[in-house]
């Protein structure tokens, strides 16, 4: 059967706030373009940001306050010229957003009311009730529709067209009917996400498997500073599920099982509103040290009762339903059980302020842009402020929007084949017909399981190599799977094998980028190097797989700027 091949100007993989905001850009520019999306652009997990979204509005607040805190919640390891854009231009982004309908809560005098975040020197954090991050991605995918932008709903980016140096396109498959098809452009746009289901306990839509990422890799392309992961301080305990940091914006405070403020022991100035690195740590730390609570003493409490229930209701409505409905525990009445959550992705694939993608330290793919979590611009070093996220995702997704726009013109179309569409149909016919003994939710508990264990939010080399190994054998074990589903009709099964395989790559860069940094930074925490070593670590890591799953690193200069290097503390 003929596959067939449509003609863009653009196709972007992802339909989240960066994809859909990017695509609105080109679309309302007179390009045409095409959002390939293996959920409904709703159920994209940029709806799942809860807390806020930054910009320094405030009379107290400035952008260069902004950008202070944003560069000493990374530990230093942002890009200090790519950290001035996003603060620079983060008050605007919140105007456009509210110009196109986002209904922010407010103060009494009718202005953009703004929350305390962790690490924040002044409240930062617009916000709609706790469903900051939904509002945006339904305003921005409104505003797509209302120019025209096709979305490809459920059709799963299974391969990027890559050669030379150049990115001509994707191919992709429809999930509903198994229907190939090639997706041909001038300018190709991954904008897929984060990865964070790689571990146990994690905040992340059942979807964030990392495909993007993967698929760059395995075309030899590089992947920068995967080994910082970040565990956010509150997931609810034994599932993960956000609560948001709001919670500890509006007042919650932290208790372990004496019912001691422990976080004064380990931030005495902000307590419970230090960067989130420090927090998870410390709640980590409690926990290990015999001081948790809950049925398997796993977990520690915050509680809000002192809020009361008017502003509970008013400012985190969505926090209370979950605490209810996953802990039957009504955060009201009584202190919820929460611990650290893996969250969020500061590595991914590296790009210039312009999303334009890195072939290497020097040169870049042309046609090829990434934006959002799935990209290192790098904003975020090695530690993400809360509430910088959804802000770089909507501000770059329109940036690159725009800066796709200026290229597209003087990019030639690499026109596609049907052979183009090889290497997807090469993996899915493996899939299908591979006749082993092994089950992919076995395996993948496995590496959710081993990755929680040794490269959670404390590492040491033993662990790593430890789980180097582990993650050597899961990729042995990967080739013997079996599937029971054949079926052309929402084959899961299928995408859940690709999506494990795409998994199991990116662990890889991140065990191995974490074993070769011999210091701590951020979220990555080397209980053997417990110190930050700027001068043998003060760069970015870059990774490149070769076929065999062998991961070579290599390194790349930070940029410095205004922000010098200090010890960092809260
Ligand atoms: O805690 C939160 O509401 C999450 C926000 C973020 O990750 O930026």
């Amino acid at each position: 059967m003929s596959i067939p091949i449509y003609t863009y100007d653009a196709v972007i993989v992802g339909a989240g706030l960066a994809g859909s905001a990017a695509a609105r850009e080109l679309q309302n520019a007179g390009k045409s373009v095409a959002v390939i999306t293996k959920l409904h652009p709703l159920r994209s997990h940029s709806g799942a940001a809860q807390g806020g979204v930054n910009a320094a509005f405030s009379k107290e607040d400035s952008v260069e306050l902004h950008e202070f805190d944003t560069v000493k919640g990374a530990d230093y390891l942002a890009d200090q010229d790519a950290v001035e854009f996003m603060c620079k231009n983060a008050p605007e982004t919140i105007r456009w957003a509210e110009r196109m309908g986002a209904a922010f809560s407010r103060n009494p005098d009718g202005t953009i009311a703004q929350r305390p975040f962790g690490g924040q020197s002044s409240p930062r954090a617009c916000f709609a009730k706790d469903r900051t991050g939904l509002t945006l991605l339904q305003t921005v995918y409104e505003q797509a529709h209302r120019v025209g932008v096709k979305f490809w709903d459920e059709w799963y980016a299974a391969d990027l067209l890559y050669e030379d140096g150049k990115a001509y396109g994707v191919a992709a498959f429809n999930i509903r009917t198994m229907e190939k098809a090639i997706f041909n452009a001038k300018t190709v746009m991954f904008a897929t996400g984060g990865y964070a289901r790689a571990f146990k306990i994690n905040s992340n839509a059942h979807a964030n498997t990392g495909d993007g990422l993967s698929i760059v890799a395995r075309h030899g392309l590089p992947l920068e500073d995967m080994e910082f992961v970040q565990f956010h301080p509150s997931g609810l305990s034994g599932n993960g599920v956000l609560i948001s940091e709001a919670a500890r914006g509006e007042g919650g405070i932290l208790l372990n099982s004496e019912g001691e403020r422990f976080m004064e022991k380990y931030a005495p100035n902000k307590l419970e509103l230090a960067s989130r690195d420090v927090v998870a740590r410390a709640i980590i730390q409690e926990i290990r040290e015999g001081r948790g609570v809950g049925p398997r003493k796993d977990a520690v409490y915050i509680d809000l009762t002192h809020l009361g229930k008017e502003k509970i209701m008013e400012r985190l409505p969505e926090l209370r339903d979950l605490a209810l409905t996953f802990l039957g525990l009504d955060m009201i009445k009584e202190p919820i059980l929460i611990s650290a959550t893996a969250h969020y992705s500061m590595g991914g694939i590296p790009v210039d302020i312009g999303g334009h993608v890195r072939k290497n330290n020097t040169e870049f793919v042309e046609g090829f842009y990434a934006a959002g979590e799935c990209s290192c611009v790098s904003v975020h070093g090695a530690n993400r402020l809360g509430a910088n996220s959804v802000l770089e995702a909507l501000l770059f997704g329109r940036f690159v929007g725009k800066s796709m726009v200026e290229d597209v013109d003087g990019i030639e179309l690499r026109k596609a084949t049907e052979e183009d569409a090889r290497r997807m149909s090469d993996e899915i016919d493996w899939v299908l017909s591979n006749n082993g003994t092994e089950r992919v939710p076995q395996l993948r508990d496995e590496l959710q399981q081993s990755m929680t264990d040794n490269a959670g939010v404390f590492r040491t080399e033993a662990t790593l190599e430890k789980q180097m190994k582990i993650l050597a054998n899961l990729r042995k074990r990967y080739k013997n799977i079996r599937i029971d589903d054949k079926s052309s009709v929402f084959n899961t099964e299928l995408q859940e094998a690709i999506e494990f395989g795409h998994m199991l790559d990116y662990s890889l860069f991140i065990v191995k980028s974490a074993l070769a940094r011999k210091e701590s930074r951020g979220a990555h925490y080397r209980e053997d190097f417990p110190e930050r070593d700027d001068k043998g670590f003060l760069k970015h890591t870059m990774g490149y797989m070769d076929e065999d799953g062998n991961i070579r690193l290599d390194y790349m200069d930070v940029v410095l700027g205004k922000h010098e290097l200090k010890a960092r503390s809260y």
